[in-house]
């Protein structure tokens, strides 16, 4: 099989496809935001374990709100045995601590991402430091410099953020919406007396990509995106 070099693939069956590159572009940073329970984290988990697992590609998945043991626990609960990748070193995992104006990429954190050969970055979620920010336009100046950092450093991120208003009809875009390269927004939709977990893509700068709702399933074996139905 021929790896095109210049593409990262995130594994998710159903995903790559929807951009017409099939894949994100390397070096470019996504955000995926959306409402509670919708996803993200899993989103995020599977770009990270793909990379190492599908594609031998080394990760590091920085946790801001879930303890590391957690995140294996989950993870595992969906089918990613992230400690074998962990203990073959192309998996770390790193919890960020959260204070008031702390730093999103504190030095242990760049410190992992500067090993040699990581490819691949996720951090979730970006919006504890939001919240807890003691300004806006610092933690503004703070995303941007992590995005800076990791494009010198030519690695793909994936960062979660949650989003309160997710009508599809009306989402209500934050000045972070803009910064990244690309938008994935994740939310449900109303099926008579059900819900449907659905998946758009906002923006992807550099590529073409789909721009229908996409159905989502979790399930123990994780998140596939599905097929329309006509
Ligand atoms: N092991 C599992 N088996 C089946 N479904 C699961 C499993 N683990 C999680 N889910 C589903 O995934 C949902 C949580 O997904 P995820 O943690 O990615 O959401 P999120 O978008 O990150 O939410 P939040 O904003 O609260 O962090 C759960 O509500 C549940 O429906
Ligand atoms: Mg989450």
């Amino acid at each position: 099989m021929v790896v095109d070099s210049k593409i990262i693939k995130t594994g998710t069956p159903g995903l790559d496809e929807l951009f017409a590159i099939n894949g994100f572009k390397k070096n470019s940073s996504i955000l995926v935001s959306g409402e509670p329970g919708a996803g993200k984290s899993i989103l995020a988990m599977q770009f990270i374990y793909n990379g190492a697992k599908l594609y031998g590609e080394p990760g590091v998945f920085i946790t801001s709100e879930q303890s590391v043991e957690k995140v294996r626990s989950l993870a595992k609960d969906l089918g990613m045995d992230f400690e074998r990748y962990e203990e073959s070193g192309l998996i770390t995992i790193i919890k960020v601590p959260i204070a008031r104006s702390s730093e999103i990429a504190p030095d242990k954190m760049r410190a992992a991402i500067k090993k040699a050969g990581v490819s691949r970055v996720a951090l979730d979620s970006i919006t504890p430091f939001e919240i807890l920010a003691t300004d806006i336009k610092d933690f503004r100046l703070k995303v941007m410099s992590l995005l800076e950092m990791l494009v010198r450093d030519n690695i793909t991120l994936l960062v979660t953020a949650e989003k309160r208003k997710t009508d599809f009809e009306s989402i209500e875009f934050s000045p972070e919406d803009f910064i990244f390269d690309g938008l994935i927004f994740m939310g449900r939709l109303r099926r008579a007396i059900s819900f449907e977990r659905v998946l758009s893509i906002i923006k992807m700068r550099g590529t073409d990509h789909s721009i229908k709702l996409h159905p989502v399933e979790i399930s123990s074996t994780g998140l596939v995106v599905k097929p329309i139905e006509d």
